[in-house]
């Protein structure tokens, strides 16, 4: 289960205090999915670094899976991000140095897969994501999408116990969106991972258990 409760989280511009969340709490069963939705600004990417330590809330608790993940630091932090959670960061974030297969292996290696589970793992990939023949491409060779799908692959390449999305379709078409959201729901409920993913795209609000409206960094549906 995943609870957030009371969350408060404030940015300085200058002297001036900028409140981006502002008491945000829900809660969230194991396997379950969840879409932010809410205009620019309102305070997704915030919120979804909050839940997966990346970034720590001024006040209220997170918890995931019996994890308090607002007081793991260092090693347990590093850990808990490592085996249990996978990031689809909102732009792209790939390592420019190495290549597309390389990159969708890095969390395979991190969790110490064997080289034939690791293999057969980024072949079943590459081929779901319509990525085959890119797999020795550099990052600087693919377009919007194609990044986007590989940053995709990378983040669910563990299978994670939570998958933290942030807008993971927004630079694709319609039809390679929609097959994205197919793989996440699937590997969702074949895993029982649990599924936050912030989104404009109604076909993902569609596709969740639930989801919860930001203005402003306030809960207001
Ligand atoms: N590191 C930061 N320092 C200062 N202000 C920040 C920082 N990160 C975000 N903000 C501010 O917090 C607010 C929420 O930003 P956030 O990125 O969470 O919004 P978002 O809902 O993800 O928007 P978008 O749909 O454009 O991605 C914005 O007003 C933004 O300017
Ligand atoms: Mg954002």
């Amino acid at each position: 289960m995943i609870e957030a409760m009371d969350i408060v989280k404030t940015f300085r511009s200058g002297k001036k205090k900028v409140p981006v969340l502002s008491r945000v709490s829900f809660a969230l069963e194991k396997g379950q999915t969840l879409t932010i939705a809410g205009k620019s600004g309102s305070g997704k990417t915030t919120l979804l670094n909050c839940l997966g330590g990346l970034e720590k809330p001024d006040s209220g608790r997170i918890r995931c899976f019996g994890v308090d993940v607002t007081a793991l630091s260092g090693k347990s932090q590093a850990l808990f991000q490592r085996e249990k959670v996978g990031f689809v960061f909102q732009y792209g974030n790939l390592l420019s140095y190495l290549t597309v297969s390389e990159n969708i292996s890095f969390p395979l290696v991190l969790n110490r897969f064997s080289s034939r589970k690791k293999e057969m793992r980024i072949k079943g990939l590459l081929e779901e994501l319509e990525l085959t023949g890119l797999s020795r491409a550099m990052p600087h060779e693919l377009s919007g999408g194609q990044a986007q799908r590989v940053a995709f692959a990378r983040a669910i390449a563990h299978v994670p116990a939570l998958l933290l999305a942030d807008e993971p379709t927004a630079s694709l078409d319609t039809a390679t969106g929609r097959n994205l959201i197919r793989l996440m729901v699937r590997m969702g409920r074949e895993n029982g991972v649990t599924i936050i993913a912030s989104t404009h795209d109604n076909e993902i609000i569609r596709h969740s258990d639930r989801t919860i409206w930001l203005t402003d960094g306030k809960i207001t549906g």
